[in-house]
């Protein structure tokens, strides 16, 4: 049957899609795998348990039980739970939101699709926009979220190195230009795939160059503050109506229940809310609800600040211990220093394998890491760097031991990769 260019843009063999298929079928063949390839958060059970608690209160209270399952909310969220959550942030940040500057969304996933596709693409006056990432590697979900061609354009990134085996990227603000065509900027903080927090100083910078050109600052904070808050370098959150942040319960341990949130200017908002109304219909009340006791009495920042933080924390210093005695100085290699998230980015200079390659071996031994030419959204593939060959992506979320055994048969491969190159 014959369909369209937006179909073709859906079922194209491309990011996203294939990688998710191939994961999701190493996983369920025969071989034990240990994965340390997707974003899910870990199980983490004193989250697990507080929620399940909330979930029984709901479940006994008929009233409150109607509610969670009866009930279309409004396309710009549950009240309850946005009146709560504009309480809890000004009180938090000092910062002045109303209910008008707050809505929710299937995930952030789906934020991010509706978003793009507001600021990228065709404008009334027949301009062409474009989102502009401008620190590349930036997260594979953005690559084809536009509904247009070429929503995106990304930046490749200086890079600093710190020690031996530590780099960080940072933004090249002599290579940033932010002309006419550029309809957004949008960063991930931290960042997936790297783990790097842009600093203060970056965000002010890309936030003045926003607010010069009058389009938004879109900040991706599905891993940062206040929740979960998966950031282990201190940073100053920022919110004004120049930002677009995006947070989510995803990363706190509820991927499953779907809840994306949207703070921006109130323009913002209701075009957003017509959006998801057309998609959506209404967004799903079942994360809200859930939460919103956590919201009204603070304990979601404390859990993210008190619990969470200190779990994903203590796995990084494991992963990276392990990493660094099993790597040593047997061969070249780089981690950008870990500075939030649930990833280790490592680069390997002059891998004489491509990273593609390196995946396929890694998942002949039973490891699933993520290739991490698949992280340069906006990039054109003749753009020549090699460092795009030359990285993977590792998750620690799941369980440490694994996580080490899984980091060691990384190591053993890489020497080898280099040893064959040699020999
Ligand atoms: C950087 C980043 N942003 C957004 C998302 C989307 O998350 P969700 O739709 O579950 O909120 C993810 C998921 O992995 C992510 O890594």
């Amino acid at each position: 049957m014959k369909m369209t260019r937006f179909a073709d843009k859906f079922s194209d063999q491309a990011g996203i899609n294939t990688l998710m298929d191939d994961l999701g079928k190493a996983m369920a063949g025969d071989q034990p795998m240990i994965m340390m390839g997707g974003g899910n958060p870990g199980h983490f059970s004193p989250v697990q348990e507080r929620l399940r608690q909330e979930l029984l209160k709901l479940a006994e209270d008929p009233q409150a039980f109607s509610r969670l399952i009866g009930n279309y909310d409004a396309p710009q969220g549950e009240a309850g739970f946005i009146r709560a959550l504009v309480e809890l942030l000004n009180d938090t940040y000092g910062w002045s939101l109303t209910e008008k500057n707050i809505a929710l969304t299937n995930g952030s996933q789906a934020a991010f699709f509706m978003l793009f596709n507001l600021f990228a693409g065709q404008t009334s006056e027949g301009e062409q926009r474009q989102i502009l990432l401008p620190l590349a590697p930036e997260y594979l979900g953005y690559a084809d979220a536009g509904v247009g061609p070429d929503t995106f354009r990304s930046l490749k990134p200086k890079i600093d190195y710190l020690d031996e085996h530590r780099f960080k990227y940072r933004v090249d603000f002599d290579q940033l230009e932010v002309d006419e065509s550029v309809g957004a900027l949008c960063v991930s903080r931290p960042t997936n795939p790297t783990g790097n927090l842009l600093t203060d100083e970056e965000i002010d910078r890309l936030h003045a160059l926003a607010k010069e050109k009058d389009i938004p600052l879109i900040i991706d904070g599905a891993y940062g503050s206040p929740f979960p808050e998966l950031v282990y370098t201190p940073i100053n959150p920022i919110w004004d109506e120049q930002v677009i942040l995006c947070l989510s319960l995803s990363k706190l341990g509820l991927p499953a229940a779907r809840t994306g949130i949207v703070i921006a200017a109130p323009e913002i908002i209701r075009t957003l809310s017509g959006t998801n109304a057309i998609l959506n219909l209404a967004t799903g009340s079942f994360g809200p609800q859930l939460m919103e006791p956590l919201v009204r009495s603070g304990e979601l920042i404390s859990m993210s600040r008190d619990l969470v933080r200190p779990w994903y924390e203590a796995k990084m210093h494991k992963a990276v211990e392990t990493l660094d005695t099993a790597l040593g100085d047997r061969c070249p290699w780089y981690l950008h220093q870990p500075e939030g998230a649930m990833f280790l980015w490592l680069w390997f200079p002059d891998l004489p394998i491509s990273s593609q390659t390196l995946y396929e071996r890694l998942k002949a031994r039973g490891v699933l890491v993520v290739s991490g030419h698949h992280f340069f959204p906006g990039m054109p593939e003749e753009e020549p760097w090699q460092h795009r060959q030359e990285c993977i992506r590792v998750t620690y979320s799941q369980d440490d031991e694994q996580v080490a055994r899984g980091l060691e048969i990384i190591a053993e491969e890489v020497v080898q990769a280099y040893a064959g190159a040699v020999s």
